[in-house]
């Protein structure tokens, strides 16, 4: 896959002005450090670019571009779940709130354990994953394309999951219990992200709807109650992120395809 020059072009526009974000705009935590994303040992990764899910299948590397010792841990997060509609009681709770009003988050990867090796990339000390790498799945009633984190966490010797993403059965692709999962309830415990890197990507059936991917769902038909301005960062756990400035930077990206 050849390098597309407009795809170039945006993205250094949008690395110049934004040179600081390796996070999703507004998201929380954030990071200005990249982390390199690599596919199938070739394809890297510039944040914010636009893959098929079929092309993202197979685990990714990640890597550093500088030296580090100690023990990390990657995980890889949608962003960008929509609001559950039911109308029962049984999951009314409150949410790890997303990209999307009244939406949530969903867990894609969680390997600990990972140490750096000679030429940059993290490889696993032996560690089983908390949960085994799954692909980006977007529905095809997705309004627009959904957003997928990459986060590089320092681990510490002591490290368990925090009470919110705790006693759930996260370990298969397809669990349910990986939705409603808070990045912030553990950068709360282990810090900010050492590096960050995010792709979006879009079922091909898919067709974008600007007004469904702004819109709120009305209260009670949802199994939380939808914030249209979702609270900033402020350390607690469960609040990930907020919406400011993600329409603009979903427009920078307008162009953005395959470019390796
Ligand atoms: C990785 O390789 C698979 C074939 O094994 C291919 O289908 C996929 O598109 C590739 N992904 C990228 C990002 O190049
Ligand atoms: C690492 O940094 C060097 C020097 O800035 C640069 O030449 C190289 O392309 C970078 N590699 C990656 C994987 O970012
Ligand atoms: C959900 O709970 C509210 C408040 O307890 C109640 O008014 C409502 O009828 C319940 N809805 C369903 C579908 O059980
Ligand atoms: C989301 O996760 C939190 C913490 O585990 C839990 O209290 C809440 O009920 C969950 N919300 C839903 C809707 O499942
Ligand atoms: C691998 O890292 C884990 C921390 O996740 C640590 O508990 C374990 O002792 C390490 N194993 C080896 C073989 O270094
Ligand atoms: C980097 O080093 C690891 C561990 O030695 C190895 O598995 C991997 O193939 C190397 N990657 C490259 C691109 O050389
Ligand atoms: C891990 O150790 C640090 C430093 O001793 C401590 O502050 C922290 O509470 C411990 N965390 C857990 C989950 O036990
Ligand atoms: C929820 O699902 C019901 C039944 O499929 C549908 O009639 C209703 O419009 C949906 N509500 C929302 C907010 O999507
Ligand atoms: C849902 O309720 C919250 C507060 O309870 C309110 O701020 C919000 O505007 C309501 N959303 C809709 C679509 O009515
Ligand atoms: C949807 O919009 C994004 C920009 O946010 C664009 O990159 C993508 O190609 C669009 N997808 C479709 C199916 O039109």
């Amino acid at each position: 896959m050849k390098f597309n020059a407009l795809t170039l072009a945006v993205a250094s526009a949008w690395m110049w002005q934004q040179a600081e974000a390796q996070t999703p705009p507004g998201t929380q935590p954030a990071t200005g450090n990249n982390l390199g994303v690599t596919y199938n040992g070739t394809a890297k990764i510039l944040p914010g670019l636009l893959l098929p899910p079929a092309s993202l299948r197979n685990e990714p590397t990640v890597s550093l571009n500088r030296t580090v010792s100690g023990t990390y841990m990657v995980m890889l997060v949608d962003l960008s779940i929509a609001a559950a509609n039911t109308t029962s009681n049984s999951t009314v709770g409150p949410l790890a709130p997303g990209l999307r009003c009244g939406g949530t988050t969903r867990l894609h990867w969680l390997q600990t354990g990972l140490v750096q090796s000679a030429n940059g990339t993290f490889v696993s000390n032996g560690t089983a994953p908390l949960a085994v790498y799954g692909g980006p799945g977007p529905p095809a009633t997705a309004p627009s394309p959904n957003v997928y984190t990459f986060y590089l966490f320092s681990q510490p010797a002591n490290f368990t999951l925090p009470a919110w993403d705790a006693g759930r059965d996260i370990y298969a692709a397809s669990a349910a219990d990986r939705r409603n999962f808070s990045v912030t309830a553990i950068s709360d415990v282990v810090g900010a992200p050492v590096a960050a890197n995010y792709l979006q990507s879009q079922n091909p059936a898919a067709v974008n709807n600007s007004a469904a991917a702004q819109a709120c769902p009305a209260n009670g038909t949802t199994s939380a109650t939808p914030s249209a301005t979702p609270a900033s960062f402020t350390g607690s756990a469960g609040k990930a992120v907020e919406v400011g400035g993600w329409v603009i930077m979903a427009g920078v990206f307008a162009g953005a395809a395959f470019a390796f």
